[in-house]
């Protein structure tokens, strides 16, 4: 036998209620996106790497559309309502049934702050191992108004007390209250029942935590974390401020990981942008969700991505844009103004200028002309285009899907494509071009008489 403990499991609960008026907006606030995904999700996606083995999510009443949010990122999370209002604690009290569970750790956090690490969540979980009933999360505010303020003595919490209850000398203090807390899980279930709500509010208060283990004798911390990780989201100014400092981290992150972005500021990254080593980014382009780039790619000026990968050595833009399903495999190259959707274009394809390429599949060293057009839609449904290697396929031709042209083919700039095109065949599919030698001289010189007769 070992002395190994149990692990302890970790039960997060995200409070999701809030109905956030001022975003003046008809969806719930915590459906609102940074960085292409839900602030809801970010906190979800953070708990869970924190290590949540279990998490609860309270949400307002008659929010389907909240909880359809809660299954897309955590599909075996427990859903709970709070059905009334009644402050942060009534809040975590809805998912009573959760802490029943017996976890070993509870944590708390807020659905509208997006940016708190998954490390920083950490830190709280290892106070409350490290004996403490409760740990709270603190940081020093610009302008402490409306925050709870943490009140301690020789490092230790003391209480936490809310601006419209704190006393002067209480309002003197700038570590506030960023909402998030760890409670062991033993005492957590105990603690919260006897929250009560005699305060300015009339709200059942989660920052009364910290009294009411003081009173029962137990332990309670802070930690303190950077203003700008916990900042919450009310308004879409906040909403503007929080992408705005995602988008700094992101930034710093994908060039710490090797890539050079010529001017950072200027390119805007999706949560879930996987850039390689030595790629270069060049000045505005924006990455929707679902994009990886790979080693040594080029992303020109301008572009925009979303749901693609770039494969290594592949070149895109300047204003190309690749929407979802766009494969690019090692050294593709995507030139100006060319929009690619669910196509794969093979190893070393070109698909220089002014182009369209939709539901395709295009082969290794294929070379597409300017102007090219796959028409894959005849209104009611899409269907395929696909390209054999090594074909070559002349300037503005239409290939009218479905249609296959085989492997080292060529088609004939100008070409309306409706059949399938043989391997190493030419297709030409255009009027034919006649010619009238003297025809223009003479139509002038019979005009310019008709006009004189006048
Ligand atoms: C809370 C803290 C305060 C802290 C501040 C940080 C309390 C009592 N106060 O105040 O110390 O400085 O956050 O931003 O916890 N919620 C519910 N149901 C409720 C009430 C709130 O789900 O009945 C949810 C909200 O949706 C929100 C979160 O809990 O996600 C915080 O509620 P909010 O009303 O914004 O609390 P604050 O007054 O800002
Ligand atoms: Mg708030």
């Amino acid at each position: 036998m070992t002395d190994m403990q149990p692990a302890r499991t970790c039960l997060a609960i995200v409070l999701a209620a809030g109905e956030g008026t001022r975003m003046k907006s008809a969806r719930p606030k915590v459906l609102h996106e940074m960085a292409g995904r839900s602030l809801l999700g970010h906190t979800l996606a953070a708990v869970t790497a924190a290590g949540a083995d279990a998490i609860a999510v309270v949400v307002g009443p008659d929010r389907p559309d909240v909880e359809a949010e809660v299954r897309k990122h955590a599909p075996h999370a427990a859903v709970f309502v709070q059905s009334e209002r009644r402050g942060t604690a009534h809040a975590v009290l809805a998912a009573r049934e959760s802490l029943t569970a017996g976890h070993g750790d509870v944590l708390v956090a807020f659905a509208d702050t997006p940016l708190v690490r998954p490390e920083t969540f950490a830190v709280l979980r290892n106070a409350v191992r490290d004996g403490a009933a409760v740990a709270a999360l603190g940081f020093e505010a610009r302008d402490p108004t409306g925050y709870g303020r943490l009140v301690t003595r020789d490092g230790e919490l003391q209480a936490i007390v809310e601006h419209k209850d704190a006393d002067e000398a209480t309002r003197a203090v700038t570590l506030c209250n960023a909402g998030l807390m760890a409670l062991d899980g033993v005492q957590a279930l105990s603690i919260l029942e006897a929250i009560g709500h005699a305060n300015a509010q009339n709200e059942y208060y989660l920052t009364d935590a910290v009294a009411v283990a003081r009173h029962k004798g137990l332990r309670a911390v802070a930690r303190v974390a950077p203003e700008a990780e916990v900042q919450g989201v009310n308004d879409r100014a906040q909403l503007a401020a929080a992408e705005a400092d995602f988008q700094r981290r992101k930034r710093l992150a994908v060039m710490m990981a090797g890539a050079t972005l010529v001017a950072p500021e200027t390119v805007f990254f999706s949560h879930d942008t996987v850039v390689g080593r030595d790629v270069v980014i060049e000045p505005n382009v924006v990455f929707g969700p679902g994009v990886r780039i790979a080693d040594n790619a080029v992303i020109h000026a301008f572009s925009h991505l979303e749901g693609a990968s770039v494969g290594p050595g592949a070149s895109i833009g300047p204003y190309a844009r690749l929407r979802p399903g766009a494969e690019l495999a090692k050294g593709a190259r995507v030139g100006n103004f060319v929009e690619i959707k669910a196509a794969a274009i093979g190893e070393g394809a070109k698909v220089n200028h002014l182009t369209y390429i939709g539901d395709a599949e295009i082969g290794a060293r294929a070379n597409i002309g300017a102007g090219t057009i796959t028409c894959n839609y005849d209104g009611f449904s899409k269907a395929k285009t696909i390209i054999g290697e090594g074909a070559f396929i002349g300037s503005n031709s239409a290939l009218v899907a479905p249609v296959r042209i085989g492997a080292g083919a060529y088609v004939g700039s100008g070409s309306v494509i409706t059949r399938d095109v043989q391997p190493d065949a030419l297709a030409v599919a255009r009027g034919r071009q006649i010619e009238r030698e003297g025809w223009a001289a003479a139509f002038r010189a019979a005009a310019r008489a008709r006009k004189a007769a006048q």
